[in-house]
């Protein structure tokens, strides 16, 4: 199959290509490189691709229509799109909101607009985010549960995604998949997310800022598992249901574990064999106490079944961490 994907610079949408590519599928990278973080290690990323054949990169913003059009419409041959482009990251959106709409609402539109013009789409599947459950108490987040009830910006877009691929998959029959990430590591890994922000801190005897004074757990999910439960939904898009349903699903792709985020600095701390200077801090607003994923709907559907716990996971994160910056 020939997959395009957005955001094919970035933590998740490298990886995901890697694999592709590995099983013989065609993979079209598209990213702006947007400077939000580090540039050179998205095009460290990028590097690692394109010496393969069937693998094609192209530099362009997903908000730019002309352009996006323009792609789409010189490769009939796409039939899958995987929509990884955003600006992510919960904190940033309170201090620069329109990031936000620009390529996670506009962006996204023009992706929806391109995906219906496109003549042999089978799937188009997207990322959206556990944020969307906000504040909810009740744990393990479930699909099921509502979430009306955003408390950033962020999980305000990525709530909206689902909304508008509901809008496409009922108005254009495109089938689609929304998956809701939960708190993604491992290698190649983001430097705003908290395994680099530590490491980085500790390899240089900084302090490392941790919020709500630590009390904080999160549904740490390795990279590899988060890429082959993405492969599996991308294979079997949704069908149009029985009483003329939309072809439209959501799934939560998580660990189905909560640590406790003290538990995985020190497996960090023990894998760089350094000690952490903590410095503790009061909740960030936006942030959220506690996230769990339940996954027993990507389970029964497509058989997703996460292999990695972070005691084995983190260790291999600081291996590529220290071999990737040298330290
Ligand atoms: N990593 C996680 O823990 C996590 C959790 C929940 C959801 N997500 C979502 O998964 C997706 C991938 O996340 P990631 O961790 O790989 O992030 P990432 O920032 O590494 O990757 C996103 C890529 O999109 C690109 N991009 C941003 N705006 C763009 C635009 N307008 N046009 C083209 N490219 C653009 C960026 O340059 C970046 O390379 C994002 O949508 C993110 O919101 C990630």
């Amino acid at each position: 199959m020939t997959v395009l994907i957005t955001g094919g610079a970035g933590f998740i949408g490298s990886t995901l290509a890697r694999a592709l590519l590995a099983r013989g599928d065609s993979v079209i990278g598209v990213d702006n490189l947007d400077p939000y973080y580090d540039v050179s290690l998205k095009e460290a990323r990028v590097a690692t691709l394109t010496g393969n054949k069937n693998y094609a990169f192209h530099k362009l913003d997903i908000a730019d229509r002309e352009a996006m059009q323009a792609l789409f419409k010189s490769r009939p041959d796409i039939d899958h799109v995987v929509n990884l482009a955003a600006q992510a990251g919960v904190r940033y959106s309170l201090v620069n909101p329109y990031a936000y709409t620009h390529s996670n609402i506009e962006g996204f539109l023009v992706v929806l607009e391109c995906c219906r013009a496109l003549p042999r789409l089978k799937h188009l599947v997207y990322a959206s985010s556990s944020s969307v459950y906000g504040g909810n108490k009740k744990m393990p987040f479930s699909t099921e549960d509502r979430v009306d009830n955003p408390i950033s910006m962020y999980a305000a877009t990525k709530k909206a995604n689902e909304l508008m691929a509901h809008t496409y998959s009922h108005l254009y029959r495109v089938s689609t998949t929304g998956l809701r990430y939960f708190t993604v590591y491992g290698p190649w890994g983001r430097p705003d997310m908290a395994a680099c922000i530590f490491a980085k801190a500790i390899l240089e005897d900084k302090p490392i800022p941790v919020f709500n004074n630590g009390d904080m757990r999160r549904d740490f999910t390795y990279i590899d598992d988060i890429v082959a439960g993405t492969i599996a939904v991308l294979d079997r898009p949704p069908a149009i249901g029985a009483e003329g349903q939309p072809p439209y699903k959501v799934y939560n792709i998580g660990n189905h574990s909560t640590e406790p985020l003290m538990r995985y600095i020190q497996l960090i701390e023990q894998a760089l064999g350094k000690t952490a200077a903590i410095d503790f801090l009061p909740m960030q607003p936006g942030d959220v106490r506690e996230t769990y994923a339940d996954i027993e709907p990507i389970q029964k559907d497509c058989g997703y079944q996460p292999k990695t716990t972070i005691d084995e996971g983190v260790p291999k994160f600081i291996d590529w961490y220290r071999s990737f910056y040298k330290r």
